[in-house]
Parts: structure tokens; sequence; C-alpha cells
């Protein structure tokens, strides 16, 4: 069994962004901008939004955080996200979500220019990507596939089991493990709530990637000898032995999960650390023009 280390790999991209970035702006180029806009005071989104601050200082980039209460009405949040869609010196922006139940999150996603969406959750980008075109990939599956990539897994013929249905996970890892491409090109089945037999359906697996948010939902006797197991699973667990008082918790039992598998990723320091990066190599694609040229 081999640990895929999200840490290391996250901090090696971290510091091939920032020599990169140091690059473009020696030859008197632009230093990416990352502006996020975070509402209210929600603990998750707080520490989530201050890890990708400081990736932004890791990776030179210069970043803008805009904060808003709670109680901020939809229309002005709207003309926030217009400000910054027409602000030449940001190069991509994030609405750091969820976001409170008064403010319809679609409205919102939609109102992003997708030229600047770095989260790549607008439904032009999720459209281009479930087309194979050039796109902003969302952060966790785009993490998923550099993993993959990094410890050249095999995926081509796979069969790959996606555990979960999110627009921000499932849906898109299920459609880029599908795509023509290394890694992709794998045989792929999207399991959910509403799936009878999620167990025999993983013991076929050469590959489970589990994002349903169900902590230690995948057990020993659904992974096949020698699979690769991806967890993303990040669930808060009133932990009494932690400081804070609550232990991330991934999708799968890793003790006995783990002496079944070829690899697996640990949570945390799996794909966690994966996500931010992917949001700091997307801002750095935005800044370059790489994506969208216009
Ligand atoms: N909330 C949880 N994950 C994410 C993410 O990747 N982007 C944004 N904007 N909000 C999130």
């Amino acid at each position: 069994m081999q640990l895929i280390d999200g840490k290391a790999i996250s901090a090696q991209i971290k510091q091939e962004i920032a020599q990169e970035v140091e690059k473009i702006v020696a030859a008197g180029g632009k230093r990416p901008h990352l502006a996020a806009i975070l509402v209210g005071h929600d603990g998750g989104s707080e520490s989530y939004v201050a890890h990708k601050v400081k990736a932004c200082e890791q990776c030179g980039f210069k970043s803008s955080l805009l904060r808003f209460d709670e109680d901020i009405t939809e229309d002005a949040l709207i003309a926030e996200i217009e400000k910054l869609n027409n602000d030449n010196d940001v190069d991509g922006f994030i609405v750091q979500l969820p976001l409170p139940r008064h403010i319809n999150e679609e409205r919102v996603v939609e109102a992003v220019d997708y030229r600047k969406d770095v989260d790549g959750f607008h439904p032009i980008n999720v459209g281009r990507l479930s087309i194979g075109l050039p796109c902003f990939v969302s952060a966790t599956p785009a993490g998923i596939i550099e993993l993959l990539r990094r410890y050249n897994i095999d995926t081509r013929g796979k069969h790959c089991v996606v555990l979960g249905r999110s627009n921000i996970v499932g849906k898109p890892i299920a459609s880029l493990m599908m795509q023509k491409s290394n890694p992709g090109n794998s045989t792929v089945t999207v399991c959910h709530s509403a799936t009878p037999n999620i167990k025999e359906i993983c013991r076929t697996a050469d590959i489970i990637i589990a994002a349903m948010g169900n902590p230690g939902f995948v057990t020993a006797d659904m992974v096949k000898e020698g699979a690769v197991v991806i967890d993303v699973g990040t669930t808060r667990v009133p932990s009494a032995e932690s400081k804070n008082g609550w232990k991330l918790t991934g999708d799968v039992c890793f003790d006995e999960v783990a002496p079944h598998c070829s690899y697996i990723t640990p949570v945390p320091g799996g794909v966690g650390p994966m996500t931010i990066v992917s949001l700091m190599r997307n801002t750095l694609l935005a800044g370059k023009k790489a994506i969208f040229n216009f």
C-alpha cells in the first residue's frame, strides 16, 4: 500500500507556481490577483478562505478578501460581483459557499464572469468541461486528477466508482475520469443515495472516489484487493482528543481499508491540500489568459 501524500505534492506545485510567477513578473508581466468574497462568519468558510489567502502569498499572488455581513441582500452581493467582473486588476475571484439561506446561490454563481470563474462553478465552465473544451475545472476534481497523474496511476480501461453526485465533486470527477485523456479513459459508475447495491458495485471497482460527505462510509468489505481509494470526505466530527473539539473525518474507514489498497489518500493531508493548489493553478491560468483570451 502506498500513501498518496497530497500535502507534499501540493507544496511542490505551489513552489512550481511561485517560480512561474516570478518569471512572469521579471519579464514585466502582471502578478496574478485572486479575490475572495466571504459572507458572514461560518467557521468552516473562515478557515478555508484563510488557507486560500495564505496559499496566494506562498504562490506570489496578490489577494483581496472582501467581507460582507450575513444580512447583505442578494442584489447588493450581485453588485459586488459585478464590480469584480469589471475590475481589470482582478484576474479571478471566488464567492465562498455556502451562502446565507436568503441568497440564491445559482444566481450568484451565474453572475460571476465565466472568464474569472476560477472555482469552475459557472454553467459555461461546467458545460465546457463535459464536452472536453478548455475551461476552469473545479478545484477538488482537478486536484484528484493531478494526484493520479503525479503518482502515475493507470486509469485507462479501469472501473472507477464515484460515490456522490454533487455539482462540485461527484459530477465533474465522473466527467473527467470518463474523458478520453490520461488520467481518464475509465469506465465510470456514479453511486448516490438512491443506489441500492453500493457495496456490490464498490467491490467491482479498481478506483473508488468517495465524495458523499458520510464519515467512514467505505469499509474494508467494499474494497477489492489492490484498489485505488481517493477519499474526498472532510466532515468535522466531534472529538474529545483535539484542541478545537472536532476532527476532520473522511468517507473511508482508513485503518481497515488501507491494507487492501494499492494507493490511498489520507484525511487530512490527501485531497484537501490539492483543492487549494488547484485554485491557485486556475488563478495562474486566469492571470495568463491561458483559457479564455478575451
Ligand atoms: N465551499 C466549499 N468548497 C468550496 C469551493 O471550492 N469554492 C467555494 N467558492 N466555496 C466552497
